[in-house]
Parts: structure tokens; C-alpha cells; sequence
């Protein structure tokens, strides 16, 4: 499905494919990846930091006529979620999702997606990025607290192998679920559900507490809280780990 592409060095994967997107040179289904990622970006302008040699960084594009099926970016997370989640188990190693795109281990981040789209020539291209604590796990957090497919496995793993479980765990995840059975999923592999959580706003540094009841179709967190249900958007709150 993927047409992959390797590079020795790049400074963001995400960037990168942007760059060729725009200039027409990267077709539907192009994959990149390195292992020397050297400027990487995660969510909310952070950064992604990457061991060079050791950890996996790639991006894929796929593009969709806008009067087609209207592109759904929550589902569409939750399904690359569900891919790492089933990728992981390949090797052993059994993920919870953090609402809304971080792969956990334990309360340990092994890795993270960053979506990004624009609208050009009337279709919408999306670049999926996604950093994979594979061999290393060098800060890939701003709590100093994640972890590696080497912590857990004890053995190296090579980004082919990752890669190639990860184009099969896609597939499936695209051809054989739809949006009921992904958000079905994707709540059973939630980080947390049915437990209290407390939510920082990035409002007014604001907190809330209450007990998580799952994330709906259109990727609200939905929290069971002393004055009723409150649903959180991607992007208003962060949830805080142990
Ligand atoms: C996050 O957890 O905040 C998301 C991290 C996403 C990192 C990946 S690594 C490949 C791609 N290129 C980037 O610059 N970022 C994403």
C-alpha cells in the first residue's frame, strides 16, 4: 500500500513530505521515514526528540477529493491510534492510547502522532506523522517520562519490521472497521477509562477532575464530573498521567 522512502537524515518527516506535497511530487501513499530526525515537532508546537541511529520517525500522505466522504480528522486519528496499539502487540508489547494520540506503556510514552492537513488544488492532503520510541527514549516527553520498545523487549528492533506491522495493522484497520467499530476500539484501548482523571485546561490554567467515560464520535472527551457530563475538545485540555 505505502511506496516507502528512506533518508540518512532529515530535520522533520512531517515537514519534509509537506514540502513535497506542495510541490506535486510526492504521490498518494508515500511514506518516509529516518532515523536521524533532527528538528522533529510534536503536538502544540513542541518538540520531538529523536536519538540519531536509534529511533523511528515517519510520515505518510494521503490525499481526498473534497466532494468525496468529508474527511473526518478525530476517527481518522483514532484509527492511526488503533493501528500502533495493534502494531505494538505484534511485538509483544500491550499499549493503552492517551486520549487524544499518545501511545502508553504502563503510564510510559513509546510514541505519538502528529496529523496535519491543508486544502490545495480543491482536495485535502493529510500528513500523518508518527515518532517511535524504538531503540532509545530520549525525552520524548515534557515529564521525562516514556519508554522503549528496547526498555520492554530487551532486544533491538529495525524500523522495517516496525514499518511493515504497521502498513499491515493500517490496512485493517481501514478496510475492516468502520466508524462505529473504531470508536468502539479505540475506547477499549483508552488510557484510563472508567477511572478519575484530572484534565489541565489550557484556559486559564484551569483543572478539572472527574471520572472518564470514554470520547465520542467526534473525539470529545467525555467526563462524568460533580455537575453532570462535560465533553473537552482536542486541543482545550491535557489529561495528566500518573
Ligand atoms: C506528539 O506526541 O506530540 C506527536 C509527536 C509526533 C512526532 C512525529 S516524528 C515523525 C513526524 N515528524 C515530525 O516532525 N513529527 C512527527
Amino acid at each position: 500500500m505505502f511506496s516507502i522512502i528512506s533518508f540518512p537524515e532529515l530535520p522533520s518527516t512531517n515537514d519534509y513530505l509537506k514540502h513535497l506535497v506542495e510541490t506535486h511530487k510526492a504521490p498518494d501513499n508515500l511514506l518516509i521515514f529516518t532515523l536521524h530526525q533532527s528538528n522533529g515537532r510534536g503536538q502544540f508546537q513542541r518538540k520531538w526528540f529523536s536519538e540519531p541511529g536509534l529511533d523511528l520517525a515517519f510520515s505518510f500522505y494521503q490525499r481526498k477529493n473534497l466532494d468525496s466522504t468529508p474527511f473526518q480528522p478525530a476517527l481518522f486519528v483514532m484509527s492511526v491510534c488503533l493501528a500502533l496499539v495493534k502494531t505494538f502487540d505484534t511485538f509483544g508489547i500491550k499499549c493503552k492510547v492517551k486520549w487524544p494520540n499518545d501511545l502508553l506503556y504502563g503510564s510510559k510514552k513509546i510514541a505519538g502522532v502528529l496529523l496535519e492537513s491543508f486544502v490545495q488544488d480543491k482536495k485535502i492532503h493529510i500528513i500523518t506523522g508518527i515518532g517511535i520510541n524504538m531503540n532509545s527514549h530520549r525525552n520524548n516527553d515534557a515529564e521525562l517520562n516514556s519508554i522503549s520498545m528496547l526498555d520492554i523487549r530487551k532486544v533491538l528492533t529495525g524500523p522495517e519490521d516496525v514499518l511493515k506491522a504497521f502498513e499491515q495493522n493500517y490496512e485493517s484497520v481501514m478496510n475492516l472497521f468502520d466508524d462505529d467499530l473504531v470508536l468502539e476500539t479505540y475506547n477499549k484501548a483508552l488510557y484510563k477509562l472508567n477511572e478519575k482523571v484530572s484534565l489541565k485546561m489550557n484556559s486559564e490554567g484551569e483543572w478539572i477532575t472527574g471520572i472518564l467515560k470514554g470520547v465520542d464520535a467526534r473525539g470529545r472527551l467525555c467526563l462524568k464530573t460533580g455537575s453532570g457530563i462535560i465533553h473537552v475538545h482536542h486541543g482545550q485540555g491535557s489529561l495528566v498521567r500518573d
